[in-house]
């Protein structure tokens, strides 16, 4: 949050998880749905997603109020800024609507992804201590029990392997669709315009054509020049093309942080018996959240 807009989500923190959780399942279950009932009835789930969305809105929108009241006199150096002051060649300026959409877009994003990618890295570290222990030894060795920095990024493969591993496994953003402009032919199979192409990076990164024991969390597979000779579209935690994440050097950079701060600290364990099951919604998240003890590190 100050990265993108300069402030924190103080009191409303909670309140904005369970918006955006409720709001991902209804947007899921009305996908799904055989028969939808327009979003205008007032369903009491029609209601409450109306709340939510307009609850969401004017957090946002007093985001954006409150920086363009302060125009002139803070300086602020966060991405908010940039839109702020974001001008076409004609001079205009985005109009509030499209301020809120960018800044929105960016708020969704920005958090749940990295979130979940943290979350199932926990989860896969403490099914599988062997890679944990060398992880633990990695940072020991490099960091000494100081904070990451950027620096010491490249000095780290095995964060950098346990991430991609754990991208590969649990990747967040588990699919993403494209409709064809025009008529076209893939794989030997013609499409017409307007087709839905679904691409899923939960089956792709599972297919054994390109990974070993696919199902394994194995870091080190990453190790030996892995990602350079996979064939396009084997692995796309981040999408592709023109479209592919803009946040990616700052998700990996954000993640590699945390980790490698809490790792020296701390081991997590899961609380027995806790069911883990992935529940996809608009991204891939632990359907029973991820119960588990943290154990100081001596
Ligand atoms: C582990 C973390 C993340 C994952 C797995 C992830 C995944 C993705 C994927 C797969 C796409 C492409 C969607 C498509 O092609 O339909 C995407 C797009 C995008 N991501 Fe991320 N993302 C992450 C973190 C972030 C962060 C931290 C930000 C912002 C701070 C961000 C902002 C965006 C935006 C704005 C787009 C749309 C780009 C466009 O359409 O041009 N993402 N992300």
């Amino acid at each position: 949050m100050r990265t993108l807009f300069g402030t924190t989500l103080p009191a409303t923190a909670e309140h904005v998880g369970r918006a955006i959780t409720f709001l991902m399942r209804y947007q899921l279950t009305r996908m799904r749905a055989p028969l939808v009932i327009p979003e205008s009835w007032p369903t009491p789930k029609n209601r409450r997603a109306r709340r939510e969305t307009e609850m969401l809105d004017a957090l946002v929108y007093r985001i954006i109020s409150e920086r363009q009241s302060q125009a002139g006199r803070d300086h602020h150096d966060d991405l908010l800024a940039l839109l702020v002051d974001a001008m076409d060649e004609d001079g205009t300026q985005m109009t509030p609507r499209q301020l809120r959409d960018e800044a929105m877009t960016l708020f969704m994003a920005g958090h749940e992804t990295t979130a979940q990618m943290l979350s199932w890295t926990w989860y896969l570290l403490s099914e599988n201590p062997a890679a944990e222990a060398r992880l633990h030894e990695e940072l020991r060795d490099v960091l000494r029990g100081r904070p990451p920095e950027v620096a010491d990024l490249p000095r780290l493969p095995y964060l950098q392997a346990v991430m991609n591993e754990s991208l590969r496994v649990y990747p967040p953003a588990y699919l993403l669709a494209r409709t064809s402009i025009e008529p076209c032919q893939i794989g030997g199979y013609d499409f017409p315009a307007r087709s839905t192409f679904v691409l899923s990076q939960w089956v792709m990164h599972r297919d054994a054509r390109f990974y070993d024991d696919p199902e394994a969390f194995r870091p080190e597979r990453w190790l030996n020049g892995l990602a350079e000779r996979l064939p396009a579209g084997a692995y796309f935690p981040f999408g592709d093309g023109p479209r592919r994440c803009i946040g990616q050097g700052f998700a990996l950079l954000e993640a590699a942080v945390v980790i490698g701060m809490l790792a020296q600290r701390f081991r997590l364990r899961l609380v027995p018996g806790h069911p883990v099951e992935p529940e996809p919604l608009v991204t891939l998240r632990p359907r029973y959240g991820l119960r588990m003890t943290l154990q100081a590190r001596s």
